[in-house]
């Protein structure tokens, strides 16, 4: 324009991505796979409780680490506190990807993976789920063969709802042994099923938790990223030793200090999640099966006047064509049963009958 410096080439071409955040606050939130009824009474007391010099000074992280360490039953050096799962994230590509190396990806999945992985430089390259949104483990298999630097997975995964199966995992850890295997359980506590405990078997396995999704915190930006101590070295010397804010890491050990709020939530959400797919069966919903606190569902060229007529409804819900490059996939997050409840109300009025 005027000859002032232009962003990266990198930067330039990635594919924009700007999730719908703003006016949320006042509808049913279903849209984003929060907790919709947030955290725990004792971590807005921790929140309340934090004086001026809380606020003043850079936090402190090694008290928090090993007390987070614990709850997770790993050791602190197999740990580093994250900024969410998307510092994780981050961290994983500025550690181990140069420009032009290859990142895997299994399609659709979340953005920030290949938003990310474009912004460093890298080559992104994808495989996609089956059209009945099963995990693609033999392609997955081949397209290992190119070694990528990285494998992004996630289980259950967003959109989807997919799990990946233990053996299935296991059988991707030892295929690519030269590729870092990034296991990301978002939604790890509604699925009740973690690949944390193997990091002390495979030296290519990083996997992490987040607080944002069933322990209510997504606001105060905080997870954890797990692996073995030499990773964790290394990711360590790459990342910002400021990244977690002291209000994130206050809300954290409140939230880990009351294990049963979470288990309740988590419970809870499971009943809803029956009481859902039920509902949408005998409306003659498509859906696929979920391990997350959410369904994905199909509904052709239904979607839009779906999505809005729920919107008029006060209830938000995410159109996700852009995933699958076609209309008909919306992803609605499951919450309490009263809401449930609610939800199958208001598709009864909009959904048509016969
Ligand atoms: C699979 C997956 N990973 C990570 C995240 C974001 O987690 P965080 O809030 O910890 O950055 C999401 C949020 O939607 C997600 O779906």
């Amino acid at each position: 324009m005027n000859g002032a410096p232009l962003p990266r080439r990198a930067v330039r071409r990635m594919r924009p991505y700007r999730p719908p955040l703003e006016g949320r606050r006042r509808g049913l939130r279903l849209d984003f796979n929060e907790n919709t009824v947030g955290p725990p009474a004792g971590v807005l007391e921790a929140l309340a409780g934090l004086d001026a010099d809380d606020v003043a000074m850079y936090p402190e992280y090694a008290p928090a680490r090993a007390r987070l360490a614990q709850l997770f039953g790993v050791s602190p050096r197999e740990m580093l506190l994250t900024a969410g799962t998307d510092d994780a994230i981050h961290l994983a590509v500025d550690t181990f990807v140069d420009p032009g190396d290859e990142v895997l990806v299994v399609e659709p999945t979340y953005a920030m993976y290949r938003f990310y992985a474009e912004r460093s430089g890298a080559r992104v390259r994808t495989v996609r789920y089956t059209p009945q949104l099963r995990f693609p483990l033999a392609r997955l298999l081949a397209a290992l063969q190119r070694r990528p630097r990285l494998l992004f997975l996630a289980s259950p995964n967003n959109p989807t709802g997919t799990m990946i199966a233990p053996v299935e995992l296991r059988t991707v850890l030892r295929a690519a042994p030269k590729t870092v295997v990034f296991a990301d359980e978002a939604y790890g506590e509604f699925s009740g099923t973690s690949a944390l405990g193997w990091i002390r078997r495979h030296p290519n396995l990083i996997v992490t938790r987040t607080f944002s999704k069933a322990r209510g915190l997504a606001g105060l930006r905080i997870g954890c990223l797990f692996t073995n101590p030499r990773f964790a070295a290394a990711l360590g010397r790459a990342h910002s030793p400021y990244s977690v804010g002291t209000a994130a890491i206050a809300a954290a050990l409140a939230a880990a200090g009351d294990p049963g709020a979470m288990d309740r939530y988590v419970a809870e959400v499971g009943r809803a999640r029956t009481l859902l797919e039920a509902a949408l069966d005998r409306l003659g919903i498509p859906r696929f099966p979920s391990g997350g606190n959410f369904v994905l569902v199909d509904v052709g060229d239904r979607a839009t006047a779906l999505v809005a007529g729920l919107a008029r409804r006060g209830i938000l819900v995410r159109d996700r064509r852009a995933d699958f490059g076609r209309a008909g996939y919306v992803r609605i997050t499951v919450g309490t049963t009263p809401q449930t409840r609610r939800l199958i109300r208001a598709l009864e009025e909009i959904w048509p009958r016969g």
